[in-house]
């Protein structure tokens, strides 16, 4: 059987992550594939999106006890083709997220036949992977391709360096970063600068989304902008991308990746400013001038 498109999203929390998967995993099961979206985050919210606001079954609750060990215990039914599978996460300040990350992959392992109905993995992965849990689906050797997303924002790109740095380890052979996926916060921030920032990575650019409020109403309704807004140009930002990520899968191998050290991420951030001086910055320097 061909091996399956499995995709592996990181990036900075409230960066965008969850709408970019719930997304693109919408749009490839319209598109005829078998997906199994697995969200990695505490507050499941990519599977909230999915389900209508309804809470699914998590990993956590069959740690606990609470919910049974087969795959249909755990797995809930979102649209045609397309499954949610969520970790769940401890209570605040208790336990270990990345670990809930870690048995999600052990209880996939222990489940290849039910796996095998699914031709397309979208891991929905939060952090930005010093938790070494998080790394799981690289390690246990689901995640091939690996999307980042990010903004414009220092801490983002700060976040997405630091997971180039992962995915480029030599011990995660054969895993791809298949690019980063900007998502922006200000759509006036200077584009050259998240360009610069990639090519210094060696790393592509999968997509630039500007912010689009359509995305935040259909958040609201508990829905997708497909379902929202179709005719938005977010719904056809996120299809391009879904058919990007199907074409380059495995494209760029994690290795030819080339992160940057934190000092040199620092002197990068200082010479390439994303954001254009504000009015108040051009009137306070008149005032000092006077
Ligand atoms: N391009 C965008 N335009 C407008 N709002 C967005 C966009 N991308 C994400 N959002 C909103 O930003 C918030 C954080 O996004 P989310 O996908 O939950 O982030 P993450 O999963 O990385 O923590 C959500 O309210 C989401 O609706
Ligand atoms: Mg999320």
């Amino acid at each position: 059987m061909k091996a399956p498109l499995t995709i592996v999203v990181y990036g900075k929390g409230g960066v965008g992550k969850s709408t970019m998967c719930a997304h693109l995993a919408l749009t490839f099961a319209r598109g005829g594939r078998k997906v199994l979206l697995l969200g990695c985050d505490p507050k499941a919210d990519t599977s909230l999106r999915l389900l209508g606001g309804v809470r699914p079954a998590t990993i956590v609750d069959m740690v606990s006890g609470l919910k049974g060990t087969r795959f249909s215990d755990l797995v809930a039914h979102s649209r045609p083709g397309l499954d949610v599978l969520e970790t769940g996460g401890p209570q605040p300040g208790q336990g270990c997220g990345g670990r809930s990350v870690a048995t999600l992959c052990q209880f996939l392992e222990e489940h290849p036949r039910e796996l095998s109905g699914y031709d397309t993995l979208v891991f929905d992965v939060l952090g930005d992977l010093v938790c070494g849990g998080f790394v799981a689906p690289l390690r246990f050797g689901f995640g091939r391709d690996v999307y980042i997303v990010s903004s414009e924002e220092t801490a983002s790109l700060f976040a997405a360096n630091n997971i180039v740095r992962v995915a480029s380890e030599p011990y995660h052979q054969g895993v791809s970063v298949g690019g980063i996926i900007f998502n922006l916060r200000q759509n006036d921030a200077r584009r050259e600068v998240i360009t610069a920032f990639a090519a210094r990575l060696g790393v592509s650019v999968a997509a630039v989304l500007p912010r689009d409020p359509a995305i935040l109403e259909a958040e609201e309704l508990g829905v997708t902008v497909f379902e929202h807004a179709p005719g938005a140009a977010a719904a056809a930002r996120f299809e391009a991308l879904a058919r990007r990520i199907e074409s380059r899968r495995g494209a760029i191998p994690g290795a030819s990746a080339r992160p940057m050290t934190n000092d040199e991420f620092r002197t990068f951030t200082r010479e390439n400013r994303a954001y254009r001086p504000s009015p108040a910055v051009a009137v306070s320097k008149e005032k000092r001038a006077r």
